[in-house]
């Protein structure tokens, strides 16, 4: 079966695009990344796509003068590379309406919290101050709305006494990191449908069981 062609965007240091690039590198992964745009030239990122032999785009959004002009771009772009999905990496900039729509079941992000909880920046900084015990990444369908659409998957991950916006960032990253991938792969193999604006997976699992923080 072809695989799926995906198109990832993003701004800066792209660990989440190289934990795409490592699970489509599996030789039975059906997904695989036909480009990357980053809408910043100094986007660490690029790097991982060049290591990777992915070819790469900026577009820098100040270069244009309306956000739909920068957000045609990106259509015709990732429409010539045949890509069938789009994901979101670590992308800071907020796409119009028109691209949403168009993109619609077809445009991912991967946000560090466990939404609808905490959506938006310094996400970690207000898990601390909010005191809660779990916290974890999302997976979603884009809406228009920030951090908002249809959940596909989520990680929990504790909040251990101690964290510092640093240390919680960098143990929800190891859990994006599994997510994403994750996420990409049923995707590809057609397993995920929206309905009524939740995500149905098709032969899913959850994990059975209680977490309980702090363990007891
Ligand atoms: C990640 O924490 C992601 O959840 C958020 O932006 C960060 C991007 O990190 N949307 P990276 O560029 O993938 O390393």
């Amino acid at each position: 079966m072809a695989r799926l062609k995906v198109g990832v965007l993003i701004s800066g240091r792209g660990s989440n695009l190289q934990a795409l690039i490592d699970a489509c590198a599996a030789p039975r992964f059906p997904a695989e990344i036909a480009l990357v745009i980053a809408n910043r030239a100094d986007a660490a990122g690029l790097a991982r796509a060049a290591a990777a032999k992915i070819p790469a785009k900026v577009f820098a959004h100040g270069d244009f003068a309306k956000r739909d002009e920068f957000d045609a771009v990106l259509e015709a772009t990732l429409t010539e590379a045949g890509c069938g999905l789009v994901c979101l990496a670590g992308f800071m900039r907020i796409l119009g309406s028109a691209f949403v729509r168009r993109w619609r079941d077809k445009l991912i992000n991967i946000h560090p919290s466990l939404l609808p909880a905490f959506p938006g920046l310094d996400t970690h900084a207000r898990v601390i101050a909010a005191g809660v015990r779990f916290t974890g990444c999302t997976v979603h369908f884009v809406r228009e709305g920030v951090d908002d659409g249809p959940i596909i998957v989520q990680a929990a991950v504790p909040v251990q006494t101690g964290d510092d916006a640093d240390t919680l960032a960098a143990r929800v990253l190891e859990a994006e990191h599994r997510a994403y991938p994750l996420a990409l792969r049923l995707i590809a193999e057609g397993r995920v449908r929206v309905e009524s604006e939740r995500v149905i997976i098709e032969g899913h699992k959850a994990p059975h069981g209680i977490v309980v923080n702090p363990a007891d």
